[in-house]
């Protein structure tokens, strides 16, 4: 047993993004180890808008691993959190830290209890992969106070077994999660194919919108279309296999063209999927008139245009994720969406768009006047007449590509109490 006695504490504190597939993740080969039957790529999204912040703390005093959620007390039992705890345990090494007098020998680990505190910056229900960056950031703190040696591909192959998505935001930019062949799942990591400075133009909009807890979580609804569905196994062995080699070019030469036809296309294809399984699975369900709506504006421009300047894909959830191929056609963006989708009056323009807000001011938009003075998109023929969603997105975020975890060094930035090792 570790001696209570000791009131050392050890604490590490660290910063990871969340991510965002541009082909998609859907259905596991094996559903304990989260196996998935296709590789995956996504775009790392910027930590200042949208992160989470996780501080481990050991110490012989603690009585057992306890874990705090924004705040809240949250239980540790769960299968995915214990993965990650004993994974990360066994493969720790030596620590000493001889002025606190600290001497963990690796064989010890076990018999030390662990204190977790984690923050997202955005709404945890908000349906933005919260869970993807929450276990990357666990497991990449735990790896760090333990000492653990292995490298960012090994811990990736750690945090996929809390949550699938959660190994591709281990690094940042774009990142391809390797389905892998091995039944152990060691091979199933993920790897970075460039990194966030490679293709820095790119623009990113959330649109977050507000709506009621999922019908079918991603669990549920991926189980049933791996069982149900024949068009996600034409998906997983005929469809991906190209589509990943496709957007890896894309990626690798900036082809926005390419990458924006793959990103609509595997997103709309996913959908495909949910319709084709058994019971049908409908992500945009009571929402999908804006989903439309945003499809039918994008395809539109982009055809007006002659090549295409956005991006749309939207995960299990009716958040649409938009990217645009540079910082001006952001700006023509956020011009349509707030168009379409100007704020309730009663919401404040400074918190209806968040994250990079300049776009919003490259906009010429300061202020709701501005909102409502913008005039409808010129490719829509004058005498369609344009509806308008008030108050059906809950706020935008305007975002780019961003690096993967940090160590936060800085003590300020810790969320447990330095002597006690309870939540600050
Ligand atoms: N699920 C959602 N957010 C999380 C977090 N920050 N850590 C662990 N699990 C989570």
């Amino acid at each position: 047993m570790a001696d209570k006695s000791q009131n050392w504490i050890l604490i590490v504190t660290a910063q990871t993004p969340t991510n965002i597939a541009v082909i998609k993740y859907w259905g596991k080969r094996d559903e304990t180890l989260i196996l998935p039957v296709n590789d995956s790529i996504s775009v790392t999204l910027d930590p200042n808008h949208l992160c989470t912040t996780t501080t481990v703390a050991v110490s012989p005093s603690f009585e057992k691993d306890r874990m705090w959620l924004n705040g809240k007390e949250i239980s540790l039992s769960g299968d995915r959190f214990q993965s990650c705890l004993r994974e990360i345990r066994s493969r720790a090494s030596d620590v000493e830290d001889e002025e606190k007098g600290i001497c963990i020998r690796k064989q010890d680990w076990d018999k030390f209890h662990v204190h977790i505190a984690s923050y997202n910056n955005f709404p945890t229900a908000a349906g933005l992969a919260s869970s993807a960056a929450g276990l990357a950031c666990l497991v990449f703190a735990l790896a760090k106070l333990m000492n653990v040696k292995e490298d960012l591909g090994q811990l990736s192959a750690i945090a996929r077994q809390g949550s699938g998505s959660a190994c591709r935001s281990l690094y940042g930019g774009f990142v391809k999660w390797v389905m892998g062949n091995d039944a152990s799942g060691s091979d199933s990591i993920a790897v970075q194919l460039a990194n966030e400075t490679h293709w820095d133009d790119l623009v990113i909009i959330i649109a977050v919108v507000s709506s009621r807890q999922k019908e079918t979580s991603s669990t549920t609804g991926m189980r049933e279309s791996v069982e149900t569905s024949p068009l996600l196994h034409h998906r997983a062995k005929e469809v991906v296999p190209k589509r990943i080699l496709q957007m890896q070019e894309a990626i690798q030469n900036r082809d926005f063209p390419s990458f924006a036809r793959l990103t609509c296309t595997d997103s709309n294809q996913f959908h495909a999927v949910c319709l084709d399984t058994r019971p049908p699975i409908f992500y945009m369900n009571d929402t999908s008139h804006r989903q439309v709506l945003i499809i039918n504006c994008i395809e539109k421009w982009n055809r007006s245009e002659g090549t295409p300047q956005v991006a749309y894909t939207f995960d299990a959830g009716p958040n649409a994720v938009l990217i645009a191929r540079n910082r001006n056609v952001a700006t023509l963006l956020l011009q349509r969406l707030l168009f379409y989708f100007p704020p309730h009056p009663d919401t404040e323009l400074n918190s209806y768009v968040i994250g990079d807000k300049s776009i919003l001011q490259d906009a010429g938009i300061e202020a709701m006047k501005d909102v409502e003075a913008l005039l409808p998109p010129p490719e829509i023929k004058d005498n369609v007449p344009s509806q308008k969603y008030k108050g059906d997105v809950s706020y935008f975020i305007c975002t780019k590509p961003g690096r993967g975890p940090v160590v936060l060094a800085d003590e300020s930035q810790s969320l447990l109490h330095p002597k006690t090792g309870l939540p600050k």
